[in-house]
């Protein structure tokens, strides 16, 4: 059969040794096809291994096969003959091994060359998602945790972008709480004339922050009137309302710097916009009998847990997990979200587990987290110090995350002007280049670890362009245009005529890197992981350069199939620097 890539060789393999399990054993319609990449790659590409488990359900039933292997051979006979598959063969106990056709990849590349990256796009099953993510508290610091949040988030955002689903990125800002009576207070106390507050004025919110703190644990008076400011913020006195939305707007400020440098977009929908609905959420769960009365709290109790979750607070206001509760209630009832991922530290893992319990016992959501409507906590590891220690600047207690991006800029520009870049680029080109890498770095030195691990943020380490650094990738990435740009060759016209061909062995393993590109981005994206991706990634340039030390390129007979296959190369890298939030870089 003429057969088109769809971008899943392991679902495209599946489906051909569908059909040849049902021709096999007709009477065992239920046995699934289990097709997997092969480790060494030595025998075969794929393999199958339907045949060990297949052999044990019907020994006893009377089959005409005599082992295993048998079995093997015949889902390989009655394989439905396709253009994709090169030969199969059957090993040992009983796997197959399956060699794809080079021909059938590289015409597979050649597609994607001439109709662009995005048909290589998984599908998934939703069509709406939320991702909760970077969420900052308003006043108080936004810390590495919140950076690594706003990382990760946008990633996989930008992945399940990719995937045709069509995101909501929510910033679930901490503004709305107790803090704000104190904060108002001291506002007030500071400059009786609210509407003349600049931000300027103001100053440093962590700082006033801290100083109102300081006054409500040693003021009896002060504080007082701090609880009283939150009753009357929450009662929805305007004088009080306003002074509210100054401090939330000159945070705000602060937050979007971060946001404008990394480039991530998120819509704020903090906690105060779900406050109007929380009473009736809480009084649907509590008709549903799940809410009961503790040492004058209201709580849910939940199997599992040795403590209740609390959704009202003794003196009838709500909380954190109102608040969520509430906001997960709107994003599936109002947004009509099918799957919700939240992006927090572990830290925050048992709250998480405990509302979607109790939403499960609501029955707004399945029983399992795997089935839609979803929800999933991803949760992240601690940033550490050089030290070992919770990540730290000397100066400071707290790491001030635009800081921090100045200082990888700086540091990458130093690096560029070492290499005497200042001489050859102009200043704008030297600017823009120290920012993708500095930031890049920053981003990718995140993504690449398993994301529940701590990490150490390391300059040094994230800045070095050996070994697997965002630096050396982007200068990969880098030398491959340059390549192309150095054969005089106009790319774009090859891209649509030219022909690819995969004969030698180190070009036929960088075009099956490339052919699975898209499972691993559905990979990433069902299992929640960016590291998969930044592995992929991490791997196609090793495989590039194995190809590139042992295929000449420019200059050679096979220079036209070579510089497509560099080309799809760096098309491909472009794509996962983009999911990665990373700025490609052109020229080193
Ligand atoms: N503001 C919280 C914090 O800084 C994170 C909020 C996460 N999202 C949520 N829906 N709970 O810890």
């Amino acid at each position: 059969a003429n057969e088109e890539f769809t971008g899943n060789l392991k679902r495209q393999l599946a489906k051909l040794f569908d059909v040849s399990l049902k021709l096999t054993v007709p009477d065992e319609p239920s046995v699934e096809p289990l097709v997997a990449a092969s480790a060494l790659g030595k025998f075969g590409d794929y393999q199958c291994n339907n045949a060990m488990g297949l052999w044990s359900i019907i020994k006893g039933k009377g089959t005409q096969f005599k082992g295993p292997p048998a079995v093997g051979q015949a889902l390989v006979k009655s394989l439905p003959t396709s253009e994709m598959v090169e030969s199969c063969s059957v090993a040992g106990p009983g796997f197959i091994n399956v060699v794809l056709s080079a021909k059938w990849m590289a015409k597979s590349i050649e597609n994607m060359l001439i109709n662009g990256v995005d048909t290589w796009a998984p599908t998934l099953s939703v069509k709406r998602a939320v991702v909760d993510f970077s969420s900052p508290n308003i006043a108080k610091e936004m810390h590495v945790g919140h950076l690594r949040s706003t990382i990760i988030g946008d990633t996989l955002a930008r992945m399940l972008e990719y995937s045709n689903v069509e995101v909501l990125r929510r910033n679930h800002v901490g503004d709305w709480g107790t803090q704000f009576g104190m904060l108002i207070e001291y506002l007030f106390e500071k400059f009786p004339d609210t509407d003349s507050v600049t931000e300027t004025a103001i100053g440093d919110l962590q700082v006033f922050y801290k100083a109102s703190k300081h006054k409500f644990d040693l003021d009896e008076d002060f504080k007082e009137r701090a609880q009283q400011a939150v009753v009357r913020l929450q009662g929805g006195d305007p004088v009080y309302r306003k002074a509210w939305a100054k401090i939330c707007d000159i945070s705000r400020t602060e937050f979007a710097k971060v946001y404008q440098r990394l480039r991530v977009e998120l819509e704020e929908k903090g906690e105060s916009f779900y406050n109007p609905y929380i009473a009736k959420v809480i009084e649907e769960l509590n008709s549903k009998g799940l809410v009961e009365e503790s040492e004058g709290a209201r709580v849910i109790f939940l199997e599992g847990f040795d403590i209740p979750l609390m959704v009202v607070k003794s003196d009838g206001g709500f909380n954190y997990a109102s608040t969520d509760l509430t906001a997960l209630w709107y994003r599936l009832n109002e947004e009509k979200a099918e799957w919700i991922i939240y992006v927090t530290d572990v830290g925050q893992q048992q709250h998480f587990n405990m509302f979607f319990k109790a939403a499960r016992k609501a029955g707004w959501l399945p029983d399992n987290d795997k089935t839609y409507p979803r929800v999933n906590h991803v949760g992240f590891g601690l940033v550490l110090g050089e030290d070992g220690k919770r990540f730290r600047t000397r100066a400071t207690d707290v790491v001030r995350l635009v800081d921090l991006l100045d200082e990888a800029k700086t540091r990458s520009k130093l690096a560029l002007i070492e290499r005497g870049k200042d001489k050859e680029w102009t200043p704008e080109e030297l600017d823009q280049t120290a920012e993708a890498v500095g930031y890049g770095a920053v981003k990718y030195a995140d993504l690449k670890n398993n994301r529940l691990t701590n990490y150490t943020f390391s300059f040094d380490q994230m800045l070095n362009d050996k070994g697997n650094t965002a630096v050396y990738l982007l200068y990969a990435h880098a030398r491959i245009c340059s390549i192309i740009r150095k054969s005089g060759k106009d790319i774009d016209e090859l891209r649509k005529t030219g022909k690819l061909a995969l004969d030698h062995a180190d070009e036929r393993a960088l075009g099956l890197h490339l052919l699975r590109f898209a499972e691993t981005v559905e990979e990433a994206c069902t299992n929640l992981l960016p590291s998969v991706l930044c592995e992929y990634l991490y791997n196609l340039s090793e495989h590039y350069t194995r190809f590139y030390s042992n295929c000449q390129v420019n200059g050679s007979p096979e220079e036209t199939s070579r510089l497509l296959l560099c080309e799809a190369t760096a098309i491909v890298m472009r794509k996962c620097f983009h999911l990665l939030g990373i700025t490609p870089v052109y020229k080193i």
